[in-house]
């Protein structure tokens, strides 16, 4: 049989495969609840200008939440013919009410309808990202305060390079995840208008209010233009977009608790509640949630790039093109929430090994930098040339098989008179985290200061 909703011209039905092809019920059914807010919203605008009855206004709306508790209670009938979630919800409210529901769709199309429903689902989760990245940061905070100045190494390519302090390590994340966190308050400030009212893609000649709907549905304002309106997903990339960012620091901290809690590294141990065992290797305890959480980038980013991919190219105004938009936004949303929640948990749960890294960091001469400046300093030295006579020194070190700090004042007068018993003071790793005291610097009293910062902003 010809389509309900468009019958008149049609004088048979899809084929099944046509059918399998255009239906986005088996998703986007996921925007039920947004898209029975935007009719309500609509159809209560159309009573208030006079387009429809006060009492069909009254039918529709309440209609609308018999559709919405029986989505919610599991035993809505989805329709498969009926193609997508807002014509599913239409025909149902029609069962329901009767004629009325024919009146909901005046001035209205489906393309600033779906356009609607999708940039208030996108902003719902703006919002949960938001919640997500504050909770992690807090996280991260409470690590970052314990070990503010425990000192551990830092790498550069992963070759012990200066130490550092945990706390430093920890809130370098914090910066990373805040600007993520940024990152989706502005995508929300820049979707926040409202497509509705834009009908098909020219506007509508009835007297609609747009002012009046996207205040409803909690919107700044009306979109400007009613072609930009039903065709843009900028929206979405932006959403996408800053979800790839995040996924990528979380890929990079997940990556280093990976390495961390390695026998090798031991710098972290996992909780129980965040590892899992080996069903042959009685001793294993794997990082699986880090390793899964590195992993969701792929997942992320290959959404990212497919809707990119759909976008480019697509003429104005609404092609069907653009119904590929939601599962990839969907899977990714789901993804990065997951991430965000499995990562924050994890950090609660983590103990640091203080020991570990401290004894980790006085090795692999991670203080040769700070007795280089010691020769600047105190010697007089051009850096150029303390680089050097440092440099002889690690090899002197090294070919003894020993630290920076074993070598006798002998052996490294030898190497260069001027050095004296003073120099003893700065190859300790605590001294060395200590003296880096510029802003930003892994000194514990900077690190503090920047932890009270970060409290004070989520408070
Ligand atoms: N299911 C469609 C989508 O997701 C809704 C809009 C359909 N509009 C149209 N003119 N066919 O994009």
């Amino acid at each position: 049989a010809a389509n309900s909703m468009w019958g008149g011209r049609f004088a048979a039905g899809p084929d099944a495969i046509m059918e399998a092809i255009n239906a986005s019920i088996g998703f986007d059914r996921r925007l039920y609840a947004q898209d029975i807010r935007g009719s309500r919203a609509h159809a209560a605008m159309l009573a208030a200008q006079g387009i429809i009855s006060d009492s069909d206004a009254k039918a529709i709306g309440e209609g609308l939440l018999t559709v919405l508790s029986e989505i919610e209670a599991g035993d809505f009938p989805f329709r498969t013919a009926l193609e997508d979630i807002h014509m599913n919800v239409e025909a149902r409210l029609k069962e329901i009410i009767g004629e009325p529901a024919g009146r909901l769709h005046t001035g209205r199309s489906r393309n600033d309808q779906v356009a609607t429903d999708f940039r208030l689902w996108v902003r719902d989760q703006c919002d949960a990202a938001i919640e997500g990245l504050q909770a992690l940061i807090r996280a991260a905070l409470s690590q970052a305060e314990a070990g503010a100045d425990w000192v551990m190494p830092g790498f550069t390519h992963l070759q012990t390079a200066q130490p550092v302090t945990w706390g430093h390590h920890m809130m370098a994340y914090v910066e990373m995840f805040g600007r993520d966190l940024s990152r989706f308050q502005d995508a929300r400030a820049r979707m926040n208008e409202s497509p509705l009212g834009a009908a098909a893609l020219a506007g509508t000649g009835y007297p609609i209010d747009r002012d009046a709907t996207a205040r409803a549905l909690g919107f700044d304002r009306p979109m400007a233009n009613s072609l930009d309106a039903v065709s843009d997903r900028d929206f979405a990339l932006e959403f996408l977009s800053a979800a790839s960012i995040c996924a990528v620091h979380l890929s990079r901290l997940a990556e280093e608790l990976v390495i961390w809690s390695s026998a090798q590294f031991r710098f972290v141990s996992m909780s129980d509640k965040w590892s899992t065992g080996s069903s042959i290797m009685p001793q294993k305890r794997n990082p699986d949630a880090a390793e899964l959480i590195r992993a969701k980038i792929g997942r992320i980013l290959g959404a990212t790039v497919a809707l990119f991919t759909v976008m480019k190219g697509l003429p104005l105004a609404y092609s069907k093109d653009m119904q590929e938009d939601k599962e990839q936004v969907f899977d990714a949303a789901d993804n990065l929430m997951l991430a965000l929640a499995a990562m924050a948990g994890m950090l609660s749960d983590l103990t640091a090994n203080r020991d570990k890294m401290e004894a980790a960091a006085s090795a692999g001469f991670s203080t040769a930098t700070d007795l280089a400046d010691w020769l600047v300093r105190e010697a007089g030295l051009p850096f150029r040339d303390a680089h050097h006579v440092t440099g002889s020194l690690v090899a002197l070190a090294e070919s003894k098989g020993v630290d920076l700090s074993d070598l006798t004042l002998a052996q490294m007068k030898s190497v260069h008179d001027a050095i004296t018993d003073d120099i003893f003071g700065v190859l300790g790793v605590h001294n060395s985290v200590a003296s880096r005291q510029s802003y930003g610097g892994t000194a514990p009293d900077q690190v503090r200061a920047q932890i009270t910062r970060w409290k004070e902003k989520l408070a």
